[in-house]
């Protein structure tokens, strides 16, 4: 299992571009972007927060979440935008969420850096966070290894039918896509979806929520 602390503490963060998502701030600027009209928006496995700033800056509420006390420690250090906060906790726990509530999720590179074995848990535990309705938005990493390369995880590879199957259960999906812009070397590699919660009592319907 990988020691993500020890990582941010050795600043062997490989993955943290210095910068927001480039598929997150294409779709902020999609008007039909679900997460516009969000009350609050969860970023789970935040890292030092430059989603979390990306949506703040767009007037988005958003709450970024990390196992590591360093990489909050390193959200926290950096200038305010405003509208967002940082907390540190593990998202399959529920400690940390006393008192918050979610109608959005942004996933981006926390599924590929959890163990496969905790995939359906992943799933489940997002579920739990959102009210009928509202949305999650992924940005999977589907590939992140060229072929012949060791595929040797974080990051862990996925299939999009294995996601649809995983998420199924709890969300319907509303829409799909590759971003056209990427990370340098993620260009291709990496797929959009929005997910909208279903009640859970009557799992085929999904209640419209506040978001847009
Ligand atoms: C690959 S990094 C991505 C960070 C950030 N999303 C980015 O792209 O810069 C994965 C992050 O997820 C965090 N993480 C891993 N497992 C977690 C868990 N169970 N709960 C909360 N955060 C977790 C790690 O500490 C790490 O910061």
């Amino acid at each position: 299992m990988t020691d993500w602390e020890q990582r941010w503490r050795a600043s062997d963060t490989p993955w943290d571009k210095g910068y927001g998502a480039p598929p997150l701030s294409e779709y902020l600027e999609d008007p039909a972007c679900v997460l516009l009209g969000a009350r609050r928006v969860l970023v789970p496995g935040c890292g030092s927060g430059h989603d979390v700033r990306e949506l703040a800056r767009c007037g988005i509420p958003a709450t970024g979440l990390d196992l590591s006390p360093t990489a909050i420690e390193r959200a926290r250090a950096v200038a305010r935008v405003g509208g967002e906060d940082y907390v540190t906790g593990d998202l399959f726990a529920r400690g940390w969420r006393v008192g918050r509530d979610f109608d959005a999720i942004w996933e981006h590179t926390c599924f590929c850096a959890i163990d496969p074995s905790l995939r359906s848990s992943y799933a489940a535990a997002m579920a739990e966070i959102l009210p009928p309705g509202g949305h999650l938005v992924g940005l999977f990493f589907l590939t992140p290894w060229d072929e012949g390369e060791e595929a040797k995880g974080p990051p862990f590879e996925s299939r999009r039918e294995e996601i649809e199957a995983l998420f199924a259960p709890f969300f319907e999906r509303l829409s799909e896509r590759v971003p056209s812009r990427a990370y340098p070397g993620r260009e291709g590699r990496e797929w959009r979806v929005v997910f909208r919660r279903r009640s859970p009592g009557n799992p085929e319907v999904a209640e419209p929520s506040g978001a847009a």
